[in-house]
Formats: structure tokens, C-alpha cells, sequence
């Protein structure tokens, strides 16, 4: 099994909460959730590139209250800020993404649901009833069973199909290596046994790879899947203003700017870097959004002053679930909203239309 003490734990604060999870889940899925690829330098990056950013205080009296509505795509949420989508929820909690996805709702926040879930893509959209959902597709080998996954989240009411640039093979991950992970032993995927995960990538000197694996993620076939469907595409794993520009010309209405949580290329520049560029290079073409290290209210503050329209949370949400379930989630996600808003009233700002660049400068270098 999967945990390794009570999942009683309970948390007051962020380190408390990282702190429970390690010690609630088994050595091989702890690495799994928190490990990134090789060295972990762009996981680690991520987390501090948000110390490189003040938040201007200038305190008013007249803003008592604060208002975090907002909408994503068009469709209204309690906060700018979703549940990123990651896999095999299942591994860290036997409630899985069901869980995630009853606690993302009620709180009225976006969820965003992998390929990869280990609950089925309909059995998550039951639990989040009339919550936002967006899918997150994985491009599988054949465009055909891509298709048939789309289809099936336009039926079961998910909003947006988010597909993922950035994985066309897995990227080598030191940590989970060592920590013994392997994903037969992991709980199966929802969605049926013929969706695959990203093949692992080339050995230089041989080995199992064969590139006929790699699912063609060109941005003719991004396009073909626009065509195919009604709903708004959304590419993850944005990171130049290139490959911003790429995206909406192959029709995307949303950008994830992300390096995946750091798992995927050592070495790529944390996403807060990258955001302002590609702010730049969208405009208003597109909606632009950012995941990776946002830990905290306070994050995620900066990250709006710096042009995102909201932020996804990968690991802190699976450090809830395996600490609560779906009340851990819901505390964790209370929490963050908690102190997105009270840093905005101590900053001055009563509404998230207030909230712009002037809001935030870099730290001095030193
Ligand atoms: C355990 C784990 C599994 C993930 N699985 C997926 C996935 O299936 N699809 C995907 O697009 N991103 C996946 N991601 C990446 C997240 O969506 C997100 O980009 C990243 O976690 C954000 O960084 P953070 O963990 O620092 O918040 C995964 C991340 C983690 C930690």
C-alpha cells in the first residue's frame, strides 16, 4: 500500500503540510511526487525564482474587502488560481482525483484532470458535479484514440481540452529512480488500457526506445485536434515567445507557461522567467496562465502582476490529498486562497482587475 502512517495528519501550514506528506507516503511514491528530472536545478528554480520578485505595499484604508472572482476562458471561477493536472492520483490517496475534483468544486475553483488519472475521466466529472473542468490530453500515438478521448470529455462536460507540449518523452528523473518508483507497481489508468504514457526517451549507447512511441505533437496536429472539437484548447508547457506565437497560431485560446514541475528538461528556465515574454508575445490573442512553484497566495500574486490570468498548484495539491483526501484539499486550497487574499488587501488591491505590473519589482540582485 501506498501510506506509510495515519492520513489523519493535520496541517496549519505550508511546511507542516510538506511535512506530513512525506512522512505519510512510502519512500518510492514521495519520490515519484516530489522528484523532478536529473539534478532537479529547474524544480528547484521554480520555487525560487518567486524570491527574485517584491510585492509593492501600499496599504489603503478603503479597501476592506477583497473580491478574487475571476474568469477563465469565459467561465467564472472563485479565484484565479486551478488544480494543475497530474497522474495516478490513486498512488498517493485511494480517493484519487474524485477527491481532488469534489474538493476543487466546491470551493468553486478549476480542476484540470490528466490523461493519466487513475479514476476514469466520466467518474471525475461526477465528483466535481457542476464544477469547472478542463482535460488535459496527453497526444497519444494514434491521433484516433486522441480523438476518442476528446469526445468523451466533451460528453462528460469538461470545458477545455489542455493538451501537453512538453512530454514527448519522459524525462529522466534521478530522484525516482533512486527512490525505487516504478509505474506497473502504480494503481492502472482510468481512462483504459489503451492510453499510453509518454515512452521514455533515447539512451545514447541503445536500449528499448523506439521513436515510432512518440506521439506526433507537431503543431499541424494540435490544429487537426482544434478542428475536431468545440471546445478551447489550451497548450502546456509553453516557455519562449516562439512557441507562444506557435500555439495561437494553431488556434490555441489558452497557454500554460510551464517546464512541467521541472520533470521533464533539467536545465529549463523556471516559469516565472519565462512569463513576461511571452505575456508580450500573446497580447491579448490568447489567455496566459503559469504552474511551477507556486506554493503560496503570496506566489501567486506575483505571478498575476506579471501578466498571468491564474496559476495551477501540481505538488501541494498531492501533498493534501495524501495527507487528507478531499478535506486535506480543500484545506490546502482554502488556505492558499486565504493568502492570496489577504496579501492583496495588505497590498492595497480590492479586486484582481487591480492587480497589474506596478504591483511588483525585481528584488536587487546580491
Ligand atoms: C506527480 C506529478 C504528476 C504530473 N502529471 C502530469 C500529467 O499527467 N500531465 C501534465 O500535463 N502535467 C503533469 N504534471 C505537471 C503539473 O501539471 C504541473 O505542470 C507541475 O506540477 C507544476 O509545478 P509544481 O508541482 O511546482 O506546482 C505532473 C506533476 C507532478 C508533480
Amino acid at each position: 500500500m501506498t501510506a506509510r502512517s495515519s492520513r489523519r495528519s493535520s496541517f496549519r501550514t505550508l511546511g507542516e503540510l510538506e511535512a506530513a506528506a512525506e512522512r505519510t507516503l512510502a519512500p518510492d511514491i514521495w519520490g515519484y511526487v516530489a522528484g523532478g528530472a536529473g539534478a532537479e536545478r529547474t524544480a528547484r528554480a521554480n520555487v525560487e525564482a518567486f524570491q527574485r520578485w517584491w510585492i509593492r505595499s501600499d496599504p489603503r484604508s478603503e479597501v476592506r474587502s477583497v473580491d478574487l472572482r475571476t474568469t477563465l476562458l469565459g467561465e467564472p471561477v472563485s479565484a484565479p488560481f486551478f488544480v494543475a493536472p497530474t497522474a495516478y492520483q490513486r498512488s498517493v490517496h485511494p480517493a484519487g482525483e474524485r477527491a481532488t475534483a469534489a474538493a476543487a468544486a466546491a470551493l468553486g475553483l478549476l480542476g484540470v484532470y490528466s490523461t493519466l488519472s487513475s479514476d476514469s475521466l466520466e467518474s471525475i466529472a461526477r465528483a466535481a458535479g457542476a464544477g469547472p473542468r478542463w482535460f488535459q490530453l496527453y497526444l497519444q500515438r494514434e491521433t484516433a484514440l486522441s480523438l476518442g478521448l476528446v469526445r468523451r470529455a466533451e460528453r462528460a462536460g469538461y470545458s477545455a481540452i489542455v493538451v501537453t507540449i512538453d512530454a514527448p518523452v519522459l524525462g529522466s528523473r534521478d530522484r525516482q529512480l533512486e527512490s525505487g518508483f516504478a509505474l506497473r507497481r502504480s494503481p492502472p489508468i482510468g481512462n483504459g488500457p489503451r492510453v499510453r504514457t509518454p515512452p521514455r526517451g533515447p539512451e545514447w549507447d541503445g536500449g528499448p526506445y523506439r521513436p515510432e512511441d512518440v506521439a506526433s505533437s507537431t503543431w499541424a496536429t494540435i490544429a487537426t485536434i482544434r478542428r475536431a472539437t468545440r471546445l478551447p484548447l489550451v497548450v502546456k508547457g509553453v516557455l519562449t515567445a516562439e512557441g507562444a506565437r506557435h500555439a495561437v497560431r494553431a488556434g490555441a485560446r489558452g497557454l500554460v507557461v510551464s517546464n512541467h514541475g521541472g520533470r521533464q528538461l533539467d536545465l529549463a528556465p523556471p516559469s516565472l522567467s519565462a512569463l513576461p515574454a511571452i505575456v508580450h508575445a500573446v497580447g491579448s490573442r490568447a489567455e496566459v496562465y503559469l504552474d511551477g512553484g507556486v506554493r503560496r497566495g503570496s506566489d501567486a500574486l506575483v505571478a498575476l502582476a506579471l501578466g498571468a490570468r491564474a496559476v495551477g498548484i501540481g505538488r501541494p495539491v498531492l501533498w493534501a490529498l495524501a495527507c487528507g483526501g478531499r478535506a486535506g484539499v480543500r484545506r490546502y486550497l482554502g488556505m492558499f486562497g486565504t493568502e492570496l487574499a489577504n496579501s492583496m488587501l495588505l497590498a492595497g488591491r480590492a479586486s484582481i482587475s487591480e492587480v497589474d505590473r506596478r504591483l511588483v519589482e525585481p528584488a536587487p540582485r546580491g
